[in-house]
Formats: C-alpha cells, sequence, structure tokens
C-alpha cells in the first residue's frame, strides 16, 4: 500500500505530526522532493524534536526512512540530524540516501543569500540554497551523491566546472570574495563521503521491491502545493514540484501506484517569505493566530503570516493533488474566536467575483476575498479525540470546509500529541 502525504497550503500546514501519527502504519517514510528548507517539528511526549531532511518517522522505531533522489541534499546537515537521532534511536539499516539525489554545495548557499541580498524583489527564500541546486540539476551542472564515489580527478573536474561561472558572478557581480575553494570543496566532500556511504543507495530499487513485498509506504510532502513551482504563486515558490506527481518522478515508483493522496491543511492558513496572501490578516486576529498557532518558522525562526481559510486556494490544491481525503490540523488554535470568516470567493479589481485561482500573482495580489463568516465555539476542542465530543460550531465549521473543498475531512488535529487526533 502506498499512500502520499501533502500540504495543500503554503507550508507548515502540520505535516510532520500526520505523518509521525500516520508512521505506526507503515515500514517506510520517503521524501521525494525539497530539501533542508523543510522543518518539521515533532513532539514525542514533552521532548521536541526540530528536522530539516530526515523523514519524521523515524522516531517510530520500526520504520525505515528514504531521502530519495528528488531531494536536494545538504550533506552536513544530514549528519547532524543523523547523530541527533542516533543519540534517540536505533538507526542501523533505517536510513537510506539515493545515489542520484544532488548534493547542495557551499556556492548554492552563497548564490541563494547573494540574489535575496541583491534583488529589489526577493522571494524570502530559507537561504539554504534550494533554487541554486535546483537551477544546477536542470542545468545538468549539478554534483549528486553517487558522484562522490567516482575517481576523484572525476569529482573535482565536476565541481570545477559548475562553480566557475558562480565564481566569475560571485567577484565580478555579487562583490563576494569569501568563497570555499574548488579543492577545499573536493576536500570536505572526501571526508564527508565515509560518513555518508553506509547510507547511500538506488534507493528506487530498494522502493520498488518493498512496494513489491507489500510493505507499506508513506510519501511525505514538503512545503505545500501553493508552493510548487508550476502551480504556485510563481515566482513567489520553491523550486521543487511539491504536489503529489512528483513523488513518482522523486523516487523511482511507477506512478499507477499512487491511488491514495491525502491533503493536510491547516484550519486556518499561513505563509512565509514574500509573495501575495489574499486572506492575510495583519490585525489582532493574525497575532492571536500566530501566537496560539505558535506559528514562527521551524528553519528560519520567522513569524508566519496568518489568515482566515482560504476555500478556493485549498479546493484549487485538493485537485491539483488529485487528493482523496483531507487531513485538517489545529483546529484548536480557533477555540478562543467569537467568529470564523472563510473565504469563498475572490472579487477581481473590476468586480467580477471568482470561485478559482488566478494564475499570476499580479492579479491574486490584488483580489478582495469573499468571505462567508460563522459563529466560534468558544470552548476547548485541544486534545478532544472523538468527533461527537466537538462543539457543535466546530463541527458546522468543519462540515462547511468539507462542502467548499469538495473533499471529505477524515482526520482532524486537535493538539500537539502524537494521538491528539480524531478519525471519522
Ligand atoms: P526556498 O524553498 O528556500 O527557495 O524558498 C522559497 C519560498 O518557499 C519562500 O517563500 C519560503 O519561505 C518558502 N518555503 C520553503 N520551504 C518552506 C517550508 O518548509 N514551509 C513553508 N514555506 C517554505
Amino acid at each position: 500500500m502506498i499512500y502520499t502525504i501533502l500540504g495543500l497550503q503554503w507550508g507548515d500546514e502540520g505535516k510532520a505530526k500526520v505523518i509521525d501519527y500516520l508512521a505506526k502504519d507503515f515500514d517506510y517514510v520517503v521524501r521525494f522532493q525539497g530539501g533542508a528548507n523543510a522543518g518539521h517539528t515533532v513532539w514525542v511526549g514533552n521532548k521536541k524534536f526540530v528536522f530539516h531532511l530526515i523523514p519524521s518517522g523515524i522516531l517510530n522505531k520500526l520504520v525505515k526512512v528514504v531521502i530519495a533522489n528528488g531531494v536536494v541534499v545538504d550533506l552536513d546537515e544530514f549528519i547532524k540530524e543523523v547523530e541527533l537521532i542516533s543519540s534517540e534511536t536505533n538507526i542501523k539499516d533505517r536510513i537510506f540516501l539515493s545515489n542520484k539525489a544532488h548534493i547542495v554545495m557551499p556556492y548554492h548557499k552563497l548564490m541563494d543569500k547573494a540574489r535575496e541580498n541583491k534583488s529589489s524583489k526577493a522571494i524570502g527564500t530559507t537561504l539554504r540554497g534550494i533554487g541554486p541546486a535546483y537551477a544546477d540539476k536542470a542545468d545538468r551542472l549539478g554534483i549528486r551523491i553517487a558522484d562522490l564515489f567516482i575517481s576523484p580527478e572525476e569529482l573535482k573536474e565536476k565541481i570545477a566546472r559548475a562553480f566557475e561561472v558562480k565564481e566569475f558572478l560571485f567577484r565580478n557581480y555579487y562583490n563576494i570574495y569569501d568563497y570555499p575553494s574548488v579543492n577545499q570543496m573536493f576536500d570536505e566532500l572526501l571526508k564527508i563521503k565515509d560518513k555518508i556511504e553506509p547510507f547511500v543507495s538506488d534507493t528506487e530499487r530498494l522502493l520498488q521491491k518493498a512496494h513489491k513485498d507489500r510493505k507499506n509506504i508513506l510519501f511525505e510532502g514538503a512545503q505545500g502545493s501553493l508552493l510548487d513551482v508550476d502551480f504556485g504563486t510563481y515566482p513567489f515558490v520553491t523550486s521543487s514540484n511539491t504536489i503529489a506527481a512528483s513523488a513518482f518522478t522523486g523516487s523511482g515508483i511507477g506512478a499507477s501506484s499512487f491511488a491514495n493522496i491525502i491533503g493536510i491543511a491547516k484550519a486556518y492558513i499561513t505563509r512565509v517569505g514574500e509573495g501575495p496572501f489574499p486572506t492575510e490578516l495583519k490585525d489582532e486576529t493574525g497575532e492571536l493566530l500566530r501566537k496560539a498557532g505558535n506559528e514562527f518558522g521551524a528553519t528560519t525562526g520567522r513569524p508566519r503570516r496568518c489568515g482566515w481559510f482560504d476555500a478556493v486556494a485549498t479546493r484549487y490544491s485538493a485537485n491539483i493533488n488529485g487528493v482523496m481525503e483531507i487531513f485538517l490540523t489545529k483546529l484548536d488554535v480557533l477555540d478562543s474566536l467569537e467568529s470564523i470568516s472563510v473565504c469563498t470567493g475572490y472579487k477581481l479589481d473590476g468586480g467580477k467575483t471568482i470561485d478559482y485561482f488566478p494564475s499570476t500573482v499580479e492579479t491574486i495580489a490584488k483580489v478582495k476575498p469573499v468571505y462567508t463568516k460563522v459563529e466560534g465555539w468558544k470552548e476547548k476542542t485541544f486534545g478532544i479525540r472523538e468527533y461527537n465530543k466537538l462543539p457543535v460550531n466546530a463541527k458546522k465549521y468543519i462540515e462547511l470546509l468539507e462542502i467548499l473543498i469538495g473533499k471529505k475531512i477524515s482526520y482532524i488535529s486537535t493538539g500537539y500529541e502524537r494521538d491528539d487526533v480524531i478519525v471519522r
């Protein structure tokens, strides 16, 4: 059985908690895109873990985790996380890294920073080198994990070729002179190679065999569908495809195996970084959501922008992914509100109202959200684990979202503990 889990908003939908909750039914958890730009916070008891690369299912001792070919890997971060986890749980034969995954090199991170600093239209990236690493992959200048195991001369030549134009730009366009030389980067890679080697394999073969042996495999999306490089709010997006289809190319398992797709959406919506956000609340309600939901980036610590649930955007995402059902998270964050608004349409500049997500950020930036306002429940839902125990208005809210998105909300999370989940 294969399941794919992904965010339907601008990331930070609470995927790590969902995956950690579901991981008990799975033998493998796989990451297939993105890199250390993701930040997963998982609570086990009162212990907090933050991972950027390694799938969150690792804390479940029976689960094996795979960083597949579609991910761009910061090797220092990978080793740091491996060391953190090994002090907590046995990792022997439980972590697999694709030899076809691309390496985020020091010049990718430098370039990410340089571009963000210089541009008058910064994206607000996580500065983890993600965009430049994917650009090199597409430009056929990437260094892959497998390249650590070719001859040293060939590896050094690849680094030199990839670095040539970047060095020119650093010196002559960005005025950056403090960067590692080809020899230094080569030496660093050789140093880390032995630490990486035990984890490296043809993960597509591993996963194909696991699938054939009827193992249960969970694909974990990073970021969110509105940050997808094709379907998101381009150019204010990340540099990978974050939607379900990316799981095929990012792992090497055939598309026909991916029928079960669960979309994750928060009971409200947040965004970090720049870009249009129609339902953003810049008032005290936004502040309340940020505080109650602890909406600060796990990777960068940045405060997240908060707003009302956007049913237009979420329906768009649900359809692009072909989700079967929805996992709604952080319902309890709304507990104290008198009333709650849900965006059901967008009013365009000329006055016309639309119910679909526009294709350009220029249009999205100008739309005015059309809201349906519902009564809040003003009761604690925190930690409730049975649907019948929810306040009537909370049930009404969930059922309204279901109608607007057009998909069943099968799970609702009401707290940070792994089992604070209602299954309907
Ligand atoms: P990048 O992925 O670092 O290039 O950043 C591009 C955009 O994606 C920025 O707006 C980031 O804030 C956003 N982004 C990247 N990763 C995440 C994530 O895991 N959660 C939320 N936003 C993210």
